[in-house]
This record gives structure tokens, sequence and C-alpha cells, in this order.
């Protein structure tokens, strides 16, 4: 079933101008991109964004870094977009990422990973929310 997830190129890999090259990997992965922007998160909002982490002792260092310089965000359109987007991207640390995947080609540590992907249809509804009103989404179709 057509669904959607929602993406972010992490400040680290547009810092090194991969912007071009993961969303050419996304889009032959077969994903439609319905939305898309460049913005700098402020650290508020990388706190709220990441608020299921508050407390957790990697809190700080991540909304430090997602805050860091600009990102890219995408809502991506696919058939089960959500878990076909996190096999794409890899595990949450590039050296436990299988070859092939966006974190094993471009992620640099744990936390200096790339990318975000939604981890389940819940969450991309509310994460989509988050950054795009209803009229920043765009229809493929005729
Ligand atoms: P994301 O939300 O960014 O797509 O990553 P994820 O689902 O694979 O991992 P998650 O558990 O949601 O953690 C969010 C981000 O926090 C950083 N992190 N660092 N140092 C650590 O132990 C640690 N654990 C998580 C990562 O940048 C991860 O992407
Ligand atoms: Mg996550």
């Amino acid at each position: 079933m057509t669904e959607r997830t929602l993406a972010i190129i992490k400040p680290d890999a547009v810092r090194r101008n991969l912007t071009g090259e993961i969303i050419t990997i996304i889009t032959q992965a077969g994903f439609r991109i319905v939305g898309m922007k460049l913005l700098r998160m402020t650290k508020e909002q990388a706190e709220n964004f990441y608020q299921v982490h508050r407390g957790r002792p990697f809190f700080e260092d991540l909304t430090r870094f997602m805050s860091s310089g600009p990102v890219v965000v995408m809502v991506l359109e696919k058939d089960h977009a959500v878990e076909d987007f996190r096999s794409l991207i890899g595990a949450t640390d590039p050296a436990e990422a299988l070859p092939g995947t966006i974190r094993h080609r471009f992620g640099t540590s744990k936390g200096e990973n790339a990318i975000h992907g939604s981890d389940s249809v819940e969450n991309a509804l509310w994460e989509i929310a988050f950054f795009f009103s209803l009229t920043e989404l765009v229809d493929h179709t005729s």
C-alpha cells in the first residue's frame, strides 16, 4: 500500500555536499518526492523533533548536531515506504549498516550518520506534520 515517510539529509551530509548523490539514490530506489525543503533547525526545534529521546545520554549531542547546519527534509512516497526506507538507510551505527545502504556509504559515526528515516507509520505521520502543511505536499497523479 502506498505510504509516506519522512527523510532528513542530516547536517554532516549537507556540509559534505552529498545532497544530490543521496537524492539520486533515494529516487532510483523508487521513492517519489512529494515534499522537500532546505532548512536549519533551531536547537529548540531539534529538541521537539527528537522529544522521544529526551533524557537519553545522547540527547544533547544529537540536538546540537541536528541544529548545527542546514538539513534537507523530504516526504517520500512508495509502497511500504517506512520499512523500505529504513532498509535503504541501514542501521543507526554506520559500522553496522549493510553494504549498499546510505549510512554505510556516507555515515561517519553513530551520531553523524548522514540521514534520518521515520521508524513507524504512526511516527511518519507525526514527523511529516512537524515540517510540512498539507498544501506543501504534491499529488503526482494527474
Ligand atoms: P534517526 O531517528 O535519526 O533516523 O535514527 P535511528 O532511528 O536509526 O536511531 P534512534 O534510536 O532514533 O536515534 C536517533 C539518533 O540519535 C543518535 N544516537 N546516538 N551515541 C548513541 O548511542 C546514539 N544513539 C542514537 C543517532 O544519530 C541516531 O540517528
Ligand atoms: Mg529514530
